[in-house]
C-alpha cells in the first residue's frame, strides 16, 4: 500500500517509515519540520536503500493537505504529526489544541473527500490519566489526561470514533504508545529532541555523551521498587512494527475503531534505566535527586495482550537493547541529526 505518514520525519514517524519499506509498503512522508530535521531523509534513504517521497506540508492547511492526496492515490494514513511535549502543552494549551485537533480534522476531512478509509493514529498512554491502576487495559474508562497534550489525544480518539461511525467502510486503529525509547540499529536515526529533553532516556543519553552534566531524578519517594518512577519503556523499532501490524490488520477489524496498547507489559524504574545505560555505554551517568515532577505517576505500564491476540504483535527488545541502540545513535551523532554523517 501507498501510505501517507504524517510526521514521518519525526522520531516515531521515521522509524515507522523504515518498517513500512521493510514490509513492502510505499511510505510517503508529510512533515512541517517543526520538531524534526530535513537531514533525516538522507539517512532514511541510506538505511532503506530506496528513494523515499517526502513533502513539506502544514497539515492545518486544507489546500496543502489536499495536494498530498492529489500527487498519487493514497491507500492509508499513519497520522503521527502533532505537538507532544507534556510540559509545553501546559504553558501553551491553545497551540496544542489548535495544532493537534485542526491537523487531525484536516487530514480526516481530506481522507473522506478522497475515499481513503484506512487510518492508524498515534495516540498515547497518557489518555489513561491518573485514575487507573497498571497494568493499563484499553477498556479503562473514563479516559482523561492530566495535561492538554494528553487531552488532545483523548479528544482526537473520540473525534475519529465518531467520524468512523458516520463514514461507511472506515477502519481506524488507535495506538496508545507507552514510553518509546532507543533507535534503529544502524545508528543513523534516533531521538533528537530540540532544546532540553523532557523525557528520561534522551536526557540520560545526553549526559552519557557529555552534552549535559547530570540528570535530575524527579523524586525518589514513590511507592516503587527503589522509590523512583516506573514506566513501560518500549523500543521504537518494536513500536514501529506495531504500526505496520495495525495497518495490515485494519481490513480484518470487526469494528470501525479499535484501541491498542503498544507497550511491553513490564516496568523499569528511573534508577534501573540509569544503570542499564551505564552498562550499555560504559559511561557514568551522574544524577541528583530533585522534587517530584507535577503530574507524574508512580507507576504506569501496559496490559499488551490485545495487540498480541488481535495484531499478532508483541515487543521483543530488552531494556539493554534499548540502551545499546540509543547509545550507538547518540555516540555517532553527539549533536543529533545535525551531526555530520560518517563517510
Ligand atoms: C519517565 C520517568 C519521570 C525526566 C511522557 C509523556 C507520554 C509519552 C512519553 C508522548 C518519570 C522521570 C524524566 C528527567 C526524571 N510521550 N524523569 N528525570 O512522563 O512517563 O511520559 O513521555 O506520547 O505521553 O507523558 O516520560 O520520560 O518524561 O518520564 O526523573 O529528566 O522518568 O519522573 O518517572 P513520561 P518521561
Amino acid at each position: 500500500m501507498r501510505v501517507l505518514v504524517t510526521g514521518g520525519a519525526g522520531y516515531v514517524g521515521s522509524h515507522t517509515v523504515l518498517a513500512l519499506v521493510e514490509a513492502g509498503h510505499t511510505p510517503v512522508i508529510a512533515d512541517n519540520f517543526s520538531n524534526s530535521s530535513r537531514g533525516v531523509l538522507e539517512r532514511l534513504e541510506l538505511v532503506a536503500g530506496v528513494p523515499i517521497e517526502c513533502h513539506e506540508a502544514e497539515l492545518t492547511d486544507v489546500e496543502a493537505t489536499e495536494r498530498l492526496f492529489r500527487v498519487e492515490p493514497i491507500d492509508a494514513v499513519i497520522h503521527c504529526a502533532g505537538l507532544k511535549a507534556v510540559g509545553e502543552s501546559v504553558s501553551a494549551p491553545l497551540e496544542y489544541y489548535r495544532n493537534n485537533l485542526v491537523s487531525t480534522l484536516t487530514v480526516a476531512d481530506v481522507m473522506a473527500r478522497h475515499g481513503v478509509r484506512r487510518l492508524v493514529f498515534s495516540s498515547s498512554a497518557t489518555v489513561y490519566g491518573a485514575s487507573h491502576a497498571s497494568p493499563l487495559g484499553e477498556d479503562s474508562w473514563p479516559l482523561e489526561s492530566s495535561n492538554p497534550y494528553g487531552q488532545t489525544k483523548v479528544i482526537i480518539e473520540r473525534m475519529l470514533t465518531d467520524i468512523a461511525a458516520a463514514h461507511v467502510g472506515w477502519k481506524v486503529a488507535l495506538l496508545r504508545y507507552f514510553n518509546p525509547v532507543g533507535a534503529h540499529s544502524s545508528g543513523l536515526i534516533g531521538e533528537d529532541p530540540r532544546g532540553i529533553p523532557n523525557n528520561l532516556m534522551p536526557f540520560i543519553a545526553q549526559v552519557a555523551v557529555g552534552r549535559r552534566d547530570r540528570l535530575t531524578v524527579h523524586g525518589d519517594d514513590y511507592e516503587t521498587i527503589d522509590g523512583t518512577g516506573e514506566r513501560d519503556y518500549i523500543h521504537v523499532v518494536d513500536l514501529a512494527a506495531g504500526h505496520v501490524a495495525a495497518l495490515d490488520h485494519l481490513d480484518a477489524m470487526t469494528t470501525d475503531v479499535r484501541a491498542f496498547n503498544l507497550g511491553t507489559g513490564a516496568s523499569t524504574s528511573v534508577l534501573q534505566l540509569v544503570r542499564a545505560y551505564e552498562r550499555a555505554s560504559g559511561r557514568t551517568v551522574p544524577y541528583t535527586v530533585g522534587p517530584r515532577r507535577d503530574g507524574d505517576l508512580a507507576v504506569a505500564y501496559a496490559d499488551p495482550s490485545r495487540a498480541r491476540a488481535e495484531l499478532g504483535w508483541m515487543a521483543t527488545r530488552s531494556i539493554d537493547e534499548m540502551c545499546a541502540d540509543s547509545w550507538r545513535w547518540q555516540q555517532n551523532n553527539p549533536s543529533g541529526m545535525s551531526s555530520r554523517l560518517a563517510n
